[in-house]
């Protein structure tokens, strides 16, 4: 109820003005906000106590006074039941029936479902840089809520009309090729002359390998480090033998994002090589670089280290070489600088675990003593929390280990086809195994990204089979079952696609499901402001449960005409906002399970 919402507060903010036009010089909030309970109606006016103290009244006497304003205006009263004053001086708002059915209409009959489309305004272009694993090291569980909250941000961002880049920044460039070059050269010198010679197979392990002779030999220490600098310089079989490790990593990475359905395009840190030289000297002009032990930094406002000193921002180390920070400033002036030079964006958001705050918070602070973020553009940092066990302590395998994506996808896939045979046995219902299989790998991916992305990715989250893959509660399978019920009606003939004429309702369930309903668009703006798709989950959860009570607790098909289509335009209505929602967080449906 956007819309509404704003027109409401138009008609409020012009009853102020013509009740009080010359008593208050500025313009007063209204402070209309959505009723905590449905008792109160559907909004609450909270403007007249602060309007109160301004004119020294009691708020009882400004909401009196602002009610009788607002009865004047007919627009005002095709919205609204007449206002109630509650409490001290709040005034409650109930929608008229008619006026939500009105509503009503234009949903079933909107593609978008209520929600507006940004790009009708103007066109922005959105950067999401998440997921973003290191080469050769281990794609973690850290990586894996980038990839699931980035994606589904990627996802509502494009849904309000946005232009996004999803971008991959991952890490391809660093000291860790000397070594892993140099092992290379000893295991599989042919690899570096012929095509597909080696399989790496893990390449994690092979990095452990190369990491071990790193350690112990002073020999192997040397060349790695020549190495590095070969590959810097460039180097054609350095560079060569560096693409061979990227792909090998790129394959792995590859078949988790296939797994989850990730579309995003690849830009490593190597690619903004070219440009940190320049950034260098650029900071340099500025005058922001001081040099500490031959190191060149940039020494922050307003973050200090423990000794209360400001911290530096270091962005090129004593021996010439570059850092992260850097590569992320060359990244941001790349990504602001408009299109075909760079991306054009207008605004950067970056999915990283909490850790890298600190990291984000200075990086920000020097674009912007640079002058490099241009005007209305912003940076944004989206952290998250830890990856829990059960018990609470880091997420580990029973043996001690890191839990590999891979073992983690499988894994919930094979409790979910387990939980679905039990329930075919109980149900004594026959399916073939491509639909067990289909179903399995839909719900347990469903049960990972979900619990994910349920939770306030702020806090951390404890990761667990049974929770995520319980039919009940604020579960994908929960989510996934409702759909899957409305998906039955249609097979039990009731016809979803009935056109809309003429609506009637009469119960109690019916107007809190359609009250329900007009609430998708509120939600989604909601997220897109704060980043938070736990909002959407939560309002896909509370959907479904008043769907199932106004399902269980008045006949659908059974009704009499108009009541039935009636009825059946609110299960439409249902089954498209629950598709397009979970669509949302990157979750597939399905029609039966
Ligand atoms: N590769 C980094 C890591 O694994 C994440 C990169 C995030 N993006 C960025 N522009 N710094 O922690």
């Amino acid at each position: 109820m956007y819309y509404l919402q704003k027109k409401l507060e138009k008609h409020i903010s012009y009853a102020i003005s013509t009740a009080f036009n010359d008593k208050i010089d500025d313009y007063l909030n209204p402070q209309l906000v959505p009723a905590t309970k449905p008792e109160f109606g559907d909004f609450q006016v909270n403007g007249a106590l602060a309007l109160a103290k301004k004119l020294k009244k009691s708020p009882h006497e400004i909401a009196k006074i602002l009610i009788k304003e607002l009865e004047k205006n007919k627009e005002f009263n095709v919205l609204c039941l007449p206002p109630q004053i509650a409490g001290p001086g709040f005034i409650n708002l109930k929608i008229q029936n008619n006026y939500l059915i009105q509503e009503l209409t234009l949903r079933l009959e909107d593609k978008r479902l209520g929600v507006p489309d940004a790009s009708s305004t103007f066109k922005k272009t959105v950067v999401v840089d998440f997921s973003s694993p290191n080469i050769a090291k281990e794609m973690h569980v850290g990586h894996l809520r980038s990839t699931i909250i980035g994606d589904s941000i990627a996802r509502i961002l494009k849904f309000r009309g946005f232009d996004v880049i999803r971008l991959n920044h991952i890490g391809d460039w660093g000291t860790q090729f000397g070594m892993l070059i140099t092992y290379l050269k000893i295991v599989a010198p042919k690899a570096l002359s012929k095509a597909n010679v080696l399989n790496l197979g893990d390449l994690v392990d092979f990095y452990r390998k190369a990491k071990k002779h790193f350690d112990e030999d002073i020999h192997f220490q040397n060349q790695s480090r020549e190495e590095v600098v070969k590959l810097q310089q460039g180097n054609p079989e350095s560079i060569k033998a560096w693409k061979l490790l990227c792909d090998q990593s790129r394959i792995a990475f590859q078949k988790i994002y296939s797994r989850l359905d990730i579309e995003i395009h690849e830009r490593g840190e190597s690619f903004y090589n070219a440009y940190l030289q320049q950034i260098v000297d650029d900071l340099q002009d500025l005058n922001l670089i001081v040099t500490d032990d031959g190191a060149k930094c940039i020494f922050l406002d307003n973050i200090k280290g423990k000794d209360g000193r400001p911290l530096p921002l270091i962005v090129q180390k004593r021996d010439g070489g570059f850092n992260y920070a850097t590569t992320d400033l060359a990244a941001i002036r790349y990504r602001f600088t408009s299109q075909p030079h760079g991306d054009g964006a207008n605004r950067i958001i970056y999915v990283t675990d909490a850790g890298q705050s600190s990291h984000f918070a200075s990086v920000f602070q020097v674009a912007k003593r640079a002058n490099w973020i241009p005007k209305d553009c912003f940076l944004q940092h989206v952290p998250f929390g830890l990856v829990q066990g059960e018990n609470g302590k880091k997420l580990k395998t029973r043996s001690g280990e890191t839990v590999r994506l891979k073992d983690l996808l499988d894994e919930a896939v094979d409790r979910a086809r387990i939980d679905i045979q039990k329930r075919l046995d109980n149900e004594q219902r026959e399916e073939n195994q491509d639909f067990i299989e289909k179903v399995a790998t839909t719900i347990g991916i469903a049960a990972v990204k979900y619990a994910d992305l349920s939770q306030n990715r702020i806090t951390n989250y404890q990761f667990s089979f049974d929770r995520m893959l319980a039919l009940q509660g604020n579960t994908a399978p929960y989510l996934l079952y409702a759909l899957v019920r409305i998906s039955g009606i249609n097979r039990k003939g009731g016809n979803l696609n009935v056109s809309t004429n003429q609506l009637e309702f009469h119960k109690p369930e019916e107007w809190k499901l359609i009250r329900e309903l007009l609430k998708f668009d509120d939600i989604i703006m909601e997220v897109e402001e704060e980043l938070l798709p736990n909002r959407l989950c939560t309002y896909l959860f509370e959907l479904s449960q008043t769907f199932n009570r106004f399902y269980d607790q008045i006949p659908v098909l059974k009704a009499k005409e108009p009541v039935k289509t009636s009825r059946l335009l609110l299960c439409r209505l249902t089954r498209d906002i629950l598709k397009k929602g979970l669509n949302l967080l990157g979750i597939t449906t399905l029609e039966r399970m």
